[in-house]
C-alpha cells in the first residue's frame, strides 16, 4: 500500500497480450506474501509503448512487466538500468521512482534459477550448448557465464549474429569461460546442458543438430513452453536426454520482478505447479 493508501498498481504490457499467464502468476504472489498490490494486462498499440508506460505511471502506477515486442522501446525508455538490463540489451521490467524510471532484465536469471533450482542441475565446470542469437539468446548469455560453465558454444542458423554474442561475452570481461560459436554441423561431443533459445519451436522445427549432443544427462531445455512439449524437447527425448520446458523460467523471471518491486521473494513451486496444471487442463 502507498503513503496515500492507495493500492500498488502494476501491468504487464505487450501486443498480443490476451493470453499472458503474469496476472495470474502476480496474483498469487500477492496473495500468498500479503502484498496489497494489483497487477493487469494492457494491451499498448504498436508505436504506442512509451505513451502507455507515461499515462501508466501519471496515473500512479508503480511498475510494469513488459513482454513482446516492446522489450527494447521499454530499454530506450529507462532512465537507469541495472547490469543485467545492460547485457541483455532489452528490459523485462520496469519500475517507477520518481521521475526515474528504472529498467531490469529478469529473463536471464529466471532460467538459470529455475534450471538450478528447481530442475537441480548445476552450470558449474558444465559444458553448455546455447541455440540461437536472437533477444532471447541475449538475454541468458551473462546470467549462464557468471554461473560458470566450463565452456560455452553457442550456434545459430545466422553464424554472424552468434559472433557478435561471443563478443559481447568478452567485452563484459568474462575470461574464466571457454566461449566459441559453432556452425551446427561442427558441433561435436556431448553437452551436460542444451538450451533453446532460438524461436524454432513457434514453427515445430528444431535446429539441425545431431542426437549424438546428447546423452542421459543432459538437460535439453527449450525457453519456449505448451501444454504438449515443443519439437526441440520431443528430438532430445527421442536422444535420451532428460528435457524441460521453459514455464518455470516464466515464473522465476516474475518472481525476479516481484522481489525488484516489492523486496519480497515469492514461493514459485506452488505458482509453478498450478500453472502446469492449468495449461495440460486447457489442452484437453
Ligand atoms: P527472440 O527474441 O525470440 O530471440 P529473435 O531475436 O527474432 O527472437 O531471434 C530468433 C532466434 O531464433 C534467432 O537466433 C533465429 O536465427 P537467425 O538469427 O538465423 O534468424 C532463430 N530461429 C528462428 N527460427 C529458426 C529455425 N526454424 N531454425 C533455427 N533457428 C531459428
Amino acid at each position: 500500500m502507498s503513503e496515500f493508501g492507495k493500492i500498488d498498481q502494476y501491468l504487464v504490457i505487450g501486443n498480443p497480450i490476451g493470453h499472458s499467464k503474469s496476472p495470474a502468476i502476480h496474483a498469487q504472489f500477492a496473495a500468498q506474501t500479503a502484498q496489497h498490490m494489483s497487477y493487469k494486462a494492457l494491451m499498448a498499440p504498436l508505436g504506442g509503448f512509451a505513451a502507455s508506460v507515461h499515462a501508466f505511471r501519471h496515473t500512479g502506477g508503480n511498475g510494469a512487466n513488459v513482454t513482446v515486442p516492446f522489450k527494447l522501446e521499454a530499454y530506450a525508455m529507462a532512465t537507469h538500468l541495472t547490469a543485467r538490463a545492460e547485457a541483455a540489451g532489452a528490459v523485462n521490467t520496469l519500475k517507477f521512482e520518481g521521475e526515474q524510471i528504472l529498467g531490469d532484465n529478469t529473463d536471464g536469471i529466471g532460467l538459470v534459477v529455475d534450471i538450478t533450482r528447481n530442475a537441480g542441475a548445476t552450470f558449474q565446470n558444465k559444458r553448455v550448448l546455447l541455440l540461437g542469437a536472437g533477444g532471447a539468446a541475449r538475454g541468458v548469455l551473462m546470467p549462464i557465464l557468471l554461473e560458470q560453465p566450463s565452456e560455452l558454444v553457442i550456434a545459430n542458423r545466422t553464424p554472424g549474429k552468434a559472433q557478435q554474442l561471443l563478443e559481447l561475452a568478452y567485452s563484459h570481461g568474462v575470461d574464466t569461460v571457454a566461449v566459441s560459436v559453432s556452425d551446427w554441423a561442427q558441433l561435436s561431443g556431448e553437452f551436460d546442458i542444451i538450451i533453446n533459445a532460438t524461436s524454432a519451436s513457434l514453427s515445430d522445427e528444431v535446429p539441425p543438430i545431431s542426437p549424438a549432443l546428447f546423452n542421459a544427462s543432459t538437460l535439453a531445455y527449450d525457453m519456449m513452453y505448451g501444454a504438449a512439449p515443443t519439437a526441440f524437447l520431443r528430438f532430445a527425448d527421442n536422444a535420451g536426454a532428460q528435457i524441460r520446458d521453459g514455464l518455470g523460467m516464466l515464473v522465476e523471471q516474475a518472481a525476479e520482478a516481484f522481489y525488484v518491486w516489492r523486496g519480497v521473494r515469492p514461493e514459485t513451486s506452488s505458482v509453478l505447479k498450478t500453472l502446469r496444471q492449468s495449461l495440460e487442463l486447457g489442452a484437453q
